[in-house]
């Protein structure tokens, strides 16, 4: 007799879907894709013969009438709230693009209602599962760094600013750099630092370059009407361990680097920087550094991500990235906005 397969629905059959979280899950021997959702009939059904032939739905409604065992939803950051609550509703396990969602409410409540319905839940934050993030975390869980008391965050590029509506209007996207790609370093170092709560921040977020024409874009042209979110942002960050962070996170700036993503923590034994792992310290009054990686040729982290997903569903383990971590990071970047907008501190309770 056939066994039955693990049955998977997408929700947003786009540019991510289709690069790296089709093939993520056909890698996976015992899974299938079910079903596919878009709102172009053209994506859903390329995303489709991707999957090796789907059933497409333009409505996710009509999707999660399935029998299904997790949805993977891969929309326009706005939409990742509406879908999930939905996809909980319907009794399926979420894993959801990063971020889960642009706000610390909305996180709460997709998080709240998971752990209810006690399903899984999982924000797909790739970067801890490169072989440089599971390097680092390993010699800091060694015992290598000693106590954390500031860390670096960037998140930084000269000239790559994403096109698409979902990433530029504010109505979709909920926010810039910050949400985009901030969102990957800064999940990163509080991973790396074993999520302390952050309790204060302050922080600056504006559009320099991308309403006007000065900045030729490494992605083409864009619309500038429609343009409506950050396109820098920084903040200084406390926490309530007495650790700081400085977080910078940019889609356009002068600088020489085309991008620079960036964790640097520093510790009272040892520093560390993240992605290219390098570490320093002193070994006997000496100072003593080192590389802690090898180039990889290829390197797949989404696919080890969505095979986490997998293993946490199938075998009943906590979620590789849980909401409890996911709203420490969102919260930091709603802070960073609100402080820009109230130009003040704001003091955080999450
Ligand atoms: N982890 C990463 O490295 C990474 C990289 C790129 C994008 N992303 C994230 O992935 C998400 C999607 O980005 P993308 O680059 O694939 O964008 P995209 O525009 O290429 O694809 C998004 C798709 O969602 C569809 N969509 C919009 N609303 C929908 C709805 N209500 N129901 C069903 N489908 C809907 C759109 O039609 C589109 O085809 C974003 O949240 C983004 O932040 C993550």
């Amino acid at each position: 007799m056939k066994s039955r397969k693990f049955r998977v629905g997408i929700i947003g059959g786009g540019g991510i879907a289709q690069s790296v979280h089709i093939p993520g899950w056909r890698n996976l021997p015992e899974v299938e894709i079910v079903g596919i959702s878009d709102l172009s009939e053209a994506t859903a059904k390329k995303a489709a013969a991707a999957a090796g032939g789907a059933q497409t739905f333009a409505d996710y409604r009509d999707l999660l009438k399935l029998d299904l065992d997790a949805i993977d939803i891969c929309t326009p950051n706005k939409i990742h709230t509406p879908a999930a609550l939905a996809a909980l509703n319907a009794g399926k396990h979420v894993i959801c693009e990063k971020p889960l969602a642009v706000s610390t409410a909305e996180v709460r409540e997709i998080g709240k209602l998971a752990d209810k319905k006690k399903l899984k839940l999982m924000t797909a934050q790739q970067q801890r599962f490169t072989q440089s993030g599971r390097a680092v975390k390993a010699w800091i869980d060694g015992g290598n760094m000693g106590e954390a008391y500031h860390a670096r965050v960037r998140a930084v590029r000269r000239a790559w600013l994403p096109t698409a509506p979902g990433f530029i209007d504010a109505a979709l996207a909920g926010g810039g750099p910050c949400m985009d790609i901030g969102v990957h370093a800064l999940d990163l170092c509080l991973w790396l630092m074993d999520f302390p709560n952050p309790v204060r921040v302050s922080g600056t977020a504006k559009t320099v370059f991308a309403k006007g024409h000065d900045m030729p874009n490494m992605w083409g042209e864009w619309d500038r009407a429609r343009y409506s979110v950050e396109d820098f942002a920084a903040g200084f960050v406390h926490f309530d361990n007495g650790a700081t962070l400085v977080l910078e996170a940019a889609w356009m700036c002068h600088q020489t680097e085309n991008e620079e993503l960036l964790a640097q923590i520093f510790g009272k034994k040892g520093g560390v920087k993240w992605p290219n792992a390098e570490f320093a310290t002193v070994t006997n009054g000496a100072f003593a550094q080192g590389t802690l990686t090898h180039p990889v040729h290829v390197e797949r982290p989404h696919w080890n991500e969505i095979a986490a997903f997998y293993d946490c569903v199938v075998n009943d383990k906590p979620s590789p990235v849980p909401w409890t971590e996911t709203i420490k990071v969102i919260g930091i970047l709603e802070a960073v906005y609100a402080s820009s907008q109230q130009g003040k501190e704001i003091t955080l309770k999450l």
